[in-house]
């Protein structure tokens, strides 16, 4: 699992943000690195970050993602071959975008403490219908692979709790595969049974090549039921600069 660091800017782009949304209260789950929540705040809109990363770092988490996207250059190279974002000129745009950007989430960290939460899906330590809007990117669908069906229809409910409105999600694609999410209309056909509506919705933003759609949940009419115990699925982020031999050590 790897902690990014998007923009404000990237995040208006990737869920299609209009300005009546940024009035609304706003969730980004999970917000990793991201300096969306900071770029909200100079900007005067009420928004929070969670991620489960806040457990074990919360100030120094940008500073182990700057290292760590330098130090994943090749990796990333070799991920990102045949790509053409829309965003991004090449991965050097990209770890110099997610370094600054890290940057500035550290600074907003330090700042305003209170704005980021730690927390997991799928279970956040929110009441019900606390944000207006959520936005998710790049953990549900993206990491498909790696996480069961179970846990994609049980961090959708949660988000879908949490949210007033409406749930954005970007990508609908497994990152490794190239491919969007395979159980994504099964899944949307069984939140619908349970009040919660979807529709796929182009955006001018992709990462990856015919990456460009977000899933919109609206929420108005879902009543979460009682809850009960949560799994939550293992994700360990390596941090693998710490882990390197440096050479003479
Ligand atoms: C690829 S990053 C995306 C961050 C941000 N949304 C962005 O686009 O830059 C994925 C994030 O998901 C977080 N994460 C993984 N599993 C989680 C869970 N069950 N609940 C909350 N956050 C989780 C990781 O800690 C990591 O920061």
């Amino acid at each position: 699992m790897l902690v990014s660091a998007r923009s404000f800017e990237e995040y208006r782009a990737m869920f299609a943000l209009a300005d009546r949304d940024l009035e609304q209260r706003i969730l980004d789950c999970p917000a990793g690195a991201a300096s969306f929540v900071a770029g909200a705040g100079r900007r005067g809109i009420d928004a929070v970050a969670v991620d489960r990363q806040y457990a074990h770092h919360r100030e120094e988490l940008g500073l182990l993602v700057e290292r760590e996207t330098g130090f994943k250059r090749d990796l990333l190279v070799r991920e990102t071959a045949g790509y053409a974002s829309t965003w991004y000129t090449d991965v050097d745009d990209l770890i110099r975008q997610w370094t600054a950007n890290a940057r500035e989430f550290r600074a907003d960290i330090a700042a305003r403490p209170d704005r980021y939460v730690a927390g997991s899906l799928p279970e956040l330590p929110f009441a019900d219908d606390s944000f207006d809007l959520v936005l998710s990117s790049h953990l549900i669908f993206s990491y498909g692979n790696r996480f069961d069906r179970d846990f994609h229809r049980a961090a959708l409910l949660e988000l879908a709790r949490v949210a007033r409105r409406e749930v954005r999600l970007f990508p609908l694609m497994v990152y490794d595969t190239g491919v969007r999410y395979e159980g994504l209309e099964p899944l949307c056909r069984e939140l619908a049974g349970l009040g919660v509506s979807s529709r796929v919705e182009r955006v001018a933003y992709e990462f990856q090549p015919g990456d460009d759609e977000m899933l919109v949940l609206s929420c108005a009419d879902y009543r979460a039921p009682a809850r009960t115990a949560p799994t939550v699925p293992e994700d360990r982020v390596r941090w693998r600069h710490r882990e390197a031999v440096l050479p003479g050590a």
